[in-house]
């Protein structure tokens, strides 16, 4: 499963990329190019333009039919590790040193801004308003969960329904328009399309819970970014609610002690962890992670059966199962 998984991230990585060389120059700007590629250089699966293109052939379209818009996604989703990676205060993304580090906090606003406005660039050659209106309301939804996430931050009573809202909007906005977007392109029918996005929506729910399972519990090395950023960083994670709710008076003086503490040591960080676990916090974030990945590919009952779609559901225990 994992192999063929890779094959296919890595086929569909090589697509959007030379659609993305048409659009984004190099060079030039003062090395304001420089730092949009940066990232884009460094690698990342490229898990949305993949859906994409998939959700794109389920429906008997072909990959070309949504490549413009394939590109976009990918162009939006850096966009946001750039920005996001400021505002986490995290220094490495995938394996190389984050924009703002690299660069500064400035140039990295502005890399942000121009692959931002290169997506829509790029998204208007496919000439389809529907699609560029899932992709600017996704990214308004981004730009709204993000606005959650950090809020939450300061607070130590957010509750799971709080925690899943900001994730179905910072996280699974665009793997929700990912999808709904190879569907449009392809034609699709309403309720097809209803079904791509429940697919879509349920899947990037997933992915963020397995995200902050993987910030506890990765390796580094294979993340290519920082582990345990999110406990320094105070995030109420699915884990963290989890185990402030199961904790015991010692415990939760030990968690909310770390949590958000930037001068908080590695060891420190690592008991929290292990608080964590012992409390069984992980393991229940896992088992939620896997039932929005098996609501993900019910989903998918509703379209057509064919290799496209075994695959749709492969990539749903790739989500769960993944470690990086
Ligand atoms: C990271 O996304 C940001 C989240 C929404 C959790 P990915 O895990 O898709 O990052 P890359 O693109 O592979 O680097
Ligand atoms: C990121 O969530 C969501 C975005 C919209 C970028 P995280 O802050 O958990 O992503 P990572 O772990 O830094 O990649
Ligand atoms: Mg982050
Ligand atoms: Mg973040
Ligand atoms: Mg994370």
């Amino acid at each position: 499963m994992a192999e063929d998984v890779l094959e296919e991230l890595k086929w569909a990585g090589k697509l959007v990329d030379e659609k993305i060389k048409e659009v984004l120059p190099r060079g030039g700007a003062e090395g304001l190019y420089d730092a949009c590629w940066h990232l884009i250089e460094a690698g990342g699966k490229r898990f949305r333009p993949l859906l994409a293109i998939k959700s794109c052939q389920v429906l008997g379209g072909s990959p070309d039919d949504v490549l413009p818009e394939a590109a976009a996604v990918e162009l939006i989703h850096t966009f946001t590790l750039i920005h996001d990676d400021i505002m986490d205060e995290d220094e490495e993304r995938r394996g190389v040193p984050a924009v703002h580090v690299k660069w500064n906090v400035p140039v990295a606003i502005l890399a942000g801004d121009t692959l931002f406005s290169k997506a829509f660039e790029v998204a208007a050659e496919g000439g389809d308003v529907r699609a560029m209106e899932e992709l600017a309301r996704a990214c308004t939804e981004i730009c709204e969960g993000q606005a959650m996430d950090l809020e939450f931050e300061r607070r130590e009573d957010v509750t799971e329904e709080e925690f899943l809202e900001m994730v179905r909007k910072k996280t699974a906005a665009l793997i929700r328009a990912s999808c709904v977007i190879g569907g449009l392109k392809a034609g699709a029918e309403e309720d097809q399309l209803s079904a791509l996005a429940e697919y879509g929506e349920n899947l990037g729910i997933a992915f963020q819970i397995q995200d902050d399972v993987l910030d506890l519990v990765g390796d580094e090395s294979k993340l290519g970014k920082p582990v345990g950023s999110d406990i320094v960083e105070g995030k109420k994670t699915l884990i963290v609610i989890k185990g402030l709710e199961r904790a015991d008076e010692e415990q939760r003086e030990r968690i909310l002690s770390t949590l958000g503490n930037e001068d908080a040591s590695e060891e420190e960080v690592r008991e929290v962890i292990d608080i964590l676990d012992e409390l069984g916090a992980i393991d229940y974030a896992r088992e939620r992670a896997q039932e929005y990945a098996e609501a993900a590919k019910e989903a998918l009952d509703r379209l057509p059966e064919n290799e496209h779609r075994d695959f749709l559901m492969t990539l749903a225990d790739f989500v769960v199962e993944r470690e990086f």
